[in-house]
């Protein structure tokens, strides 16, 4: 197949290109990395010429509900509207488990884009996940006041962002689908202790402390609004499998 990866340098994304690519896809990746910018890009129709699913693996990195909003709802209709006039026959989007438990902050714009994809012109798949284990990197890096790294409070149930990419493919393997069975990791861990292990793993000794995020996002993450309400697929890796793998990387 023909694979347009929207987001495809980005944490998940780089997996999903990896995986296509061990399976034998063509992988066309959409990035600004790639000269593309789809909040602002002309030609797509070209450029999906031929692409048979596209992938929405796109983020933007902030807790604002409008910016959250203007992001993925921009960038799915563009996607929509060139695949529709490529002939694209699948759009699959990943996006996060219990986002409809509290459609805020951030999760307002995925909940924005589900919409979207479920009322679009393409047949669909909309894959929800939880949080990677990659997470409690994304976190060390942005969660930062000054000098100071915050941990914001949260029960999450991660899972590595190489098995999501891996059933993303399965699932454009599969065809359309709709609402796929979500896709969560093999056990339940605490958001503050992954970050202070990732850091303690890259060799900081800093005082990490936890934060409560303010607002009905923030009471989500740490009251288990966002862990799996149903029997989600479980991926195999755990955090500290993951963390112990990364480790042995960069040594
Ligand atoms: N992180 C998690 O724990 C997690 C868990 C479950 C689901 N998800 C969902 O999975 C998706 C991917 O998350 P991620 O953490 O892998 O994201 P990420 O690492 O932040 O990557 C974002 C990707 O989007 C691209 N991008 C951003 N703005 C763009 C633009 N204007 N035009 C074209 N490309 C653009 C980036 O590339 P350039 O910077 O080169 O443009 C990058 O490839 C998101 O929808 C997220 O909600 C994430």
């Amino acid at each position: 197949m023909r694979i347009a990866v929207a987001g495809g340098t980005g944490t998940v994304g780089t997996h999903v290109g990896e995986a296509a690519h061990a399976r034998g896809h063509e992988v066309i990746t959409l990035a600004r990395a790639a000269g593309v910018d789809l909040r602002s890009v002309s030609g797509l129709t070209d450029r999906l010429a031929g692409v048979d699913v596209v992938i929405d693996v796109l983020s933007v990195p902030t807790i604002s509900a409008d910016e959250s909003t203007q992001f993925f709802t921009t960038t799915s209709r563009a996607l929509l509207d060139a695949g529709a006039a490529a002939g694209v026959r699948h759009h699959l989007v990943l996006s996060i488990v219990g986002i409809d438990r509290a459609p805020e902050a951030y999760y307002a714009g995925k909940f924005a884009q589900e919409r979207l994809v479920e009322a679009g012109p393409t047949p669909w798949t909309i894959l929800r996940a939880t949080q990677f284990h990659e997470f409690a990197a994304q976190m060390y890096g942005r969660a930062k006041v000054g000098p100071f790294h915050l941990a914001p409070k949260m029960r999450t149930r991660p899972v590595a962002a190489s098995e999501v990419a891996a059933h993303l493919i399965d699932l454009a393997a599969t065809g359309a689908s709709g609402r796929a069975r979500e896709l969560a990791g093999p056990r339940e861990e605490d958001l503050p202790r992954m970050i202070r292990a990732y850091a303690r793993a890259r060799g900081s000794r800093a005082w990490i402390p936890s934060v409560a995020l303010p607002g009905a996002s923030g009471r989500a993450q740490r009251d288990g609004s966002l862990l799996p309400a149903g029997k989600p697929l479980l991926g195999r890796q755990t955090f500290d499998e993951w963390l112990g793998a990364l480790s042995a990387e960069n040594h």
